[in-house]
């Protein structure tokens, strides 16, 4: 060392020898400070004790990263984006758009057309933009109406104008309440079904609801009213984008059909289970799609069925009623109310799953059988529906506890280990304080502007809980490779779905403010093109939504070079805090 401490005091320079060691006290003492980020070794699902002391400056990233210790030679960063090329590319779900993969399928008898075909590799390309696309109206105003050139597709104001489902005036779509079974407006509708079965108590014992073939989401929508939060459900099919309707209007939806395989949910975790007119087959195959209903439905928990065959009388819906009254008796459903309401011309029947397995038992003959459980996978990812009941979970006969205290009580789901209560307790306080510390005060987004959000490795649905105040719900994803915590997201009255972050996620192109993820990116990256998995983030997320990651230095190093060569604004908190902002640059716009 050229200018050594034992130099600079042969040599009398005191000056430069004290500067020196103020120097070396300085660099110690940083190193220190920063070595004792409290947020470390975060492995979820667990108990999260710490926080960042206090919220910190925001580091804007700029492309001279030095600074910053993010590393700009990063080599997977990519500078050559291009946009999806071909027709409908503006509205592409590439699992649900591989138009080679479902032309040749065999069959499409069973909606196999509607289902997943993911392509390989995923596509690395961006979707472009509609034109004179705007931001979103604001919520709640947009569960009334919505820009028309966001979602530029008239056909449902002309193919459902009796039933009023959408309207178009001027520059938006207007959702006055109509569907194909709420001739009285939806409002109406809801008010009849608890009149027919008070005990459903709507937002209080009623809070997790499956809306299967839900139309525009009227339903889901008009329920928000009341604390239930629905998932309502259809496929990308000839009710041209209802789904992304949903979506705009911010009302919790998902791309799904009842095809030939399970719904990707738990077992046991719907309070009750919607289908107005939905035009499943449910007595087909034996009743497979009923015994699907059946597995994720809550010990205690209804159907409602609204359709002709309750209340109509030509011989086919007689035929269809009939099976139906069969396959419901084999499963061992009660009828518990069966009506017809005069003013709209329409009627329900409400079945309830049993809460003990008495009746499985004291069936004649096992049919269905009950599912072996020893040997069904352990989640619903890419699997059959199959022909069997489920056996009941242990805690069948107890019904979560009345909301909101269900958000926070111990979920009868939860693991019986000792320290399970004390894990998930410990988690809800870590996110409350972190989202309330560092979340909503310490970081630069605009939480006004945030509705519909995704949190990308839920865990307990801690993250989800913690924003119950503010106006905006949660998409809760567990992914299938992690633990699987979805069972307690539901038993907390939030709702979720099982996702491989590897592939799309089924739902249109800019329909997400804000996606959430903590800790996902390690094992991920262990398995697929982190490239692929950003050009999947920028296609859900709209223009001006953001991401809002929290993981290792290492991580965000990997994810800041690829969202920068997408035109997004990044800023790091805490060195473990990336908010990545989308703006509305494509490719072809410069
Ligand atoms: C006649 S509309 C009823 C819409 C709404 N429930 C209402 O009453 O206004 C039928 C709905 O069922 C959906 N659907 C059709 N087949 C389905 C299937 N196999 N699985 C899930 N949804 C389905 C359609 O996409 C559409 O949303």
């Amino acid at each position: 060392m050229a200018l050594s401490v034992h130099n600079l005091l042969k040599e009398r320079k005191y000056p430069f020898a004290f500067a020196f060691f103020l120097l070396l006290i300085f660099v110690t003492f940083l190193l220190i400070s920063n070595s004792q980020s409290p947020i470390t070794n975060f492995t979820r699902p667990g108990p999260f004790s710490s926080l960042p002391k206090s919220p910190s400056p925001l580091t804007v990233i700029s492309s001279n990263t030095s600074s910053t210790g993010i590393d700009a030679n990063v080599d997977n960063a990519i500078d050559e984006w291009e946009l999806c090329k071909g027709p409908g590319m503006v509205d592409y779900i590439p699992c649900l758009d591989n138009w080679k993969a479902i032309k040749a399928l065999q069959s499409r008898r069973h909606m196999e057309h509607r289902e997943r075909h993911c392509p390989d590799p995923s596509p690395r390309c961006l979707v472009p933009l509609p034109q004179g696309y705007k931001i979103r109206v604001p919520w709640p105003k947009s569960r009334d109406m919505i820009w028309y050139n966001n979602v530029p597709h008239p056909k449902l104001v002309e193919y459902k104008k009796d039933q009023r489902w959408v309207v178009k005036s001027g520059d938006y779509f207007i959702f006055p309440g109509g569907g194909t079974q709420f001739k009285d407006g939806v409002d109406h509708y809801i008010e009849s079904v608890e009149k027919t079965l008070p005990v459903i108590e709507w937002g209080k014992k009623t809070r997790v609801i499956l809306d299967v073939g839900c139309g525009v989401a009227s339903f889901g929508g008009s329920l928000l009213d009341k604390n239930v939060i629905t998932m309502s459900l259809a496929p990308k099919d000839e009710h041209e984008a209802q789904i992304q309707f949903a979506l705009e209007r911010g009302i919790p939806a998902t791309l799904s059909v009842i095809g030939t395989q399970k719904l990707t949910f738990p077992d046991n975790s719907y309070d009750l289970i919607h289908c107005a007119r939905c035009r499943v087959h449910w007595d087909a195959d034996g009743g497979k799609p009923l015994m699907e209903l059946n597995r994720i439905l809550r010990p205690g928990g209804y159907f409602i069925w609204s359709a002709t065959p309750v209340y109509r009388n030509d011989e086919r819906d007689k035929n269809v009623w009939k099976s139906m009254v069969a396959i419901t008796e084999s499963i061992c459903w009660k009828v518990v109310a069966k009506t017809f309401y005069e003013s709209s011309q329409i009627g329900v029947v409400i079945y309830q799953k049993p809460v003990s397995s008495s009746c499985y038992e004291n069936r004649k003959g096992n049919n269905p059988p009950l599912c072996d459980q020893a040997i069904r996978p352990n989640n619903s990812w890419y699997v059959s529906l199959e022909s069997c009941i489920v056996p009941l979970p242990s805690y069948s006969d107890k019904w979560p506890s009345p909301w909101p205290e269900r958000l926070t009580d111990k979920p009868p789901s939860l693991s019986s280990e000792s320290d399970a209560e004390e894990n998930f307790k410990g988690d809800t306080r870590h996110w409350s304080a972190l989202v309330s510390e560092v979340y909503l005060e310490g970081l630069a987004i605009n939480w006004s502007n945030v509705r519909n959000v995704m949190d990308m490795n839920a865990g307990y649905g801690g993250f989800a809980a913690a924003f119950i105040n503010l106006p905006l719900w949660v998409m809760n994803v567990v992914p299938v490779q992690e633990s699987d915590t979805l069972p307690v997201i539901f038993d907390r009255g939030l709702i979720g779905i099982y996702h491989d972050w590897c592939e799309s996620f089924n739902t249109y192109p800019r329909t997400y403010d804000l996606l959430h993820c903590s800790f996902l990116f390690k094992n991920l990256t262990k398995r697929c093109d982190i490239i692929e998995v950003a050009a999947e983030i920028d296609r859900i997320l709209r223009p001006g939504g953001y991401l809002l990651v929290q993981d290792t230095m290492e991580i965000i190093n990997k994810l800041s070079p690829i969202l920068k060569s997408l035109h997004w604004s990044l800023n790091v908190h805490q060195e473990q805090f990336l908010v990545g902002k989308k703006d509305f640059w494509r490719p072809d716009n410069e």
